[in-house]
């Protein structure tokens, strides 16, 4: 629907009141008002009306994001709403900012064309039917695409992750051994295993010159970025009040599968992690060269992500086995990564607190006896520290500007 003429009306009577001084819409606004605008929203332009300007949203959505802040309601019955409230004008503005970058904005139109679609394909397995579609990412070993599949009338949203090599069919064997191996017992287990994905199915897929390829099917993470995708949206490195709750999450899911389940993940790269910019939840993925009961023999990571080389731990790169030092020297990788600084030579930008930096060179000793190995215990240390530095808890939503 275009706006209609009383829409227009208001506008320019705010716009006049502004101008006048008087405040305009600021004064009257607050949660209710504010929620129901983001909630009754098709496009940005419902939010943000007519300020075109980069400067005048950033400033709109400043004062709003204040009145509406979590954390001004926290610990009352308001604070569930006040968080849905925040994330979705933090996701107007977002699309505000990219449709003017564009030079689209006012033309009320949702924020991306639909990108064309390949047509979807039907697998028939004597189990299911997947209609797969779009391929999302060409990885190290498998492509992974977008796919569906119905049962009890519920439709499942799953990737579908297919060796491109039959020579490569055991790492994805290996994947859905371990992911199946650590499926929870009980509720305990159920908490963090939010932070891995479910496996829903495996299979051979037989071509006509009968060679398989094994495929993995896993549960769909939606709104997920890996840290690859979101170094790529800041190349100079992300604030490291950003990173501490992906850190923290990436603790509790590692620790959890270190303690829990036996098992080593040996691939903690960016491009394996995934976070919610705006949940903070984390899924790592990847499981295909992880390493099962490291405490009871001394396996080893079959293969490397090369472009991620610079990345591992000195251990796997000289073929040897790895422990959980292993997986916290490589997320520590991360942090040097994702903060902006030099993953040769670990020194972070200035503007990570020293005390951080030592924190996270600690986790990056060459000795790998040397470095923590207790992801639970690291993760309080971390929290401490944060404490300290920070102070309590405040809530950042990431923006991912052009996604
Ligand atoms: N469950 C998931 N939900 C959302 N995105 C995913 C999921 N699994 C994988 N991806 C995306 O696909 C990319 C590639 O996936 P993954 O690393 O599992 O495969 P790969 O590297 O091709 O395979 P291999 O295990 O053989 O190295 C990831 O970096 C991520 O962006
Ligand atoms: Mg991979």
């Amino acid at each position: 629907v275009e706006g209609s003429v009383e829409d227009e009306q208001r506008v320019v009577l705010e716009r006049l009141r502004e101008l006048a001084g008087l405040g305009g819409v600021m004064s009257k606004e607050d949660l209710d008002s504010i929620g129901r605008r983001v909630n009754s929203a098709t496009v940005p332009e419902d939010v943000f009306e007519n300020l075109s300007q980069l400067h005048d949203v950033a400033m709109r959505y400043k004062q709003y994001a204040r009145l509406v802040h979590p954390d001004r309601f926290s610990g009352t019955s308001q604070e569930p709403r006040a968080k849905d409230v925040f994330v979705k004008l933090t996701m107007w503005k977002e699309q505000a900012e990219t449709k003017i970058r564009a030079g689209t904005y006012g033309d009320r139109k949702p924020v991306a064309p639909p990108t064309p679609k390949m047509g979807p394909s039907v697998i028939k397995t004597p189990k299911r039917e997947y209609v797969v579609s779009d391929l999302v990412a060409t990885g190290d070993l498998a492509d992974v695409y977008k796919a569906s599949f119905t049962e009890d009338s519920k439709t499942f949203e799953v990737m579908f992750k297919v060796s491109q090599s039959p020579a490569d069919n055991d790492l994805l064997e290996n994947e859905s051994r371990v992911l199946t191996a650590m499926y929870p017992k009980d509720q305990v287990e159920e908490k963090f295993y939010r932070y891995l994905p479910k496996l829903y199915d495996t299979f051979a897929l037989r071509s006509p010159s009968r060679t398989a390829r094994r495929v993995n099917i896993l549960q769909r993470a939606p709104g997920y970025f890996s840290l690859a995708e979101i170094k790529k949206e800041y190349p100079r490195g992300i604030d490291f009040r950003d990173f501490v709750w992906m850190y923290k999450r990436l603790l509790a899911g590692i620790g959890y599968v270190h303690q829990h389940k036996d098992v080593v993940h040996g691939a903690i790269l960016p491009s394996h992690v995934l976070v919610h910019p705006t949940e903070h939840g984390a899924k790592i993925v990847d499981w295909s060269y992880a390493v099962p009961e490291w405490s009871k023999q001394a396996g080893k990571v079959k293969a490397l992500s090369k472009p991620y080389k610079a990345l591992y731990a000195p251990e796997i790169l000289d073929r040897k086995p790895p422990t959980p030092e292993t997986d916290l020297y490589m997320a520590s990788k991360c942090a040097v990564f994702m903060l902006g600084g030099n993953v040769e030579t670990n020194q972070m930008p200035d503007s990570v607190p020293r005390q951080v930096q030592a924190f996270f060179s600690s986790c990056l000793l060459k000795g790998q006896s040397r470095r923590p190995g207790d992801a639970w215990k690291l993760h309080e240390e971390f929290d401490d520290l944060l404490q300290r530095l920070v102070g309590p808890r405040k809530y950042r939503p990431l923006s991912m500007p052009t996604r």
